[in-house]
């Protein structure tokens, strides 16, 4: 391992505003080395606030957290990766800007259910996950139906969904999964730069999505709400 990525994980220790997830097996969260139970209690213990709760997916460097926050002091911002060296990019920024309406968690996407309570989140955005295009691999797809249940177990009812992605094979299955679970989505982009006016949201790059447009790929853009009432199982 590299030093430089051994120094952000011992300066990700002290950072008030991420919070880790060590062992999956026993799902806990530590915060400057302290135990932090947060399941519903993350606005009136980290945002001490009553804002709506919005979760970035697969955040890596925390682009959309760290810019939604920025953009909108009226909603609370969680990044959410399993890598430490990339979420220490987001939340370094976020404390050199002061910005309190953000904060990470360092855990898988799987655990979502042991550290959010159910109807805890407003909203959530999925940034440029890995597709896994090998079909053996659809189920770790983060718009699989299994993920969706996952979400339906934190999210408010009606909460939207925004997915944001390069690869067309995972924007297609995301659309099917949808049909399938009687899902109509509110939005469908398929080249969301190609757009006279961009939408405001959608103006934000994340670092992956800054790499795409360079290598001259187009960026689709979906949106959903998610019922309890949508679930087919
Ligand atoms: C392609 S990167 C995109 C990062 C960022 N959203 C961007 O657009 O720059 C995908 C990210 O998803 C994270 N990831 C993949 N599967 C995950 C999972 N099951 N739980 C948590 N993070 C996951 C990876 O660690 C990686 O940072």
């Amino acid at each position: 391992m590299s030093k430089n990525k051994l120094a952000k994980f011992a300066e990700l220790e002290n950072f008030p505003n991420v919070f880790q997830n060590f062992t999956p097996l026993q799902p806990a969260l530590t915060c400057c080395g302290e135990k932090a139970e947060m399941k519903g209690r993350w606005k009136e213990l980290f945002f001490r606030n009553e804002n709506p709760v919005v979760l970035e997916l697969a955040c890596g460097k925390g682009d959309y957290s760290v810019n939604l926050a920025r953009q909108y002091p009226g909603r609370n911002l969680i990044g959410i990766d399993v890598k430490g060296n990339r979420i220490w990019t987001g939340a370094r920024q976020a404390l050199d800007e002061g910005l309190e309406n953000v904060a990470f968690v360092r855990t898988r996407i799987e655990q979502l259910g042991e550290f959010f309570a159910p109807q805890e989140i407003a909203e959530i955005w999925i940034t440029f996950p890995d597709p896994f295009p090998r079909k053996s691999r659809a189920m770790k797809r983060l718009t699989s139906p299994r993920f969706l249940d996952i979400y339906r177990k934190v999210c408010e009812p009606g909460a939207r969904i925004h997915l944001k992605t390069d690869a067309t094979g995972l924007f297609e299955y995301s659309l099917e999964v949808l049909a399938e679970e009687g899902i109509a989505p509110e939005e469908v982009i398929r080249d969301v730069h190609g757009m006279a006016r961009v939408p405001e949201e959608l103006q934000i790059l994340t670092y992956y999505e800054k790499m795409h447009l360079e290598a001259k790929k187009k960026i689709h853009y979906l949106r959903f709400r998610l019922f309890p009432e949508n679930s087919q199982r």
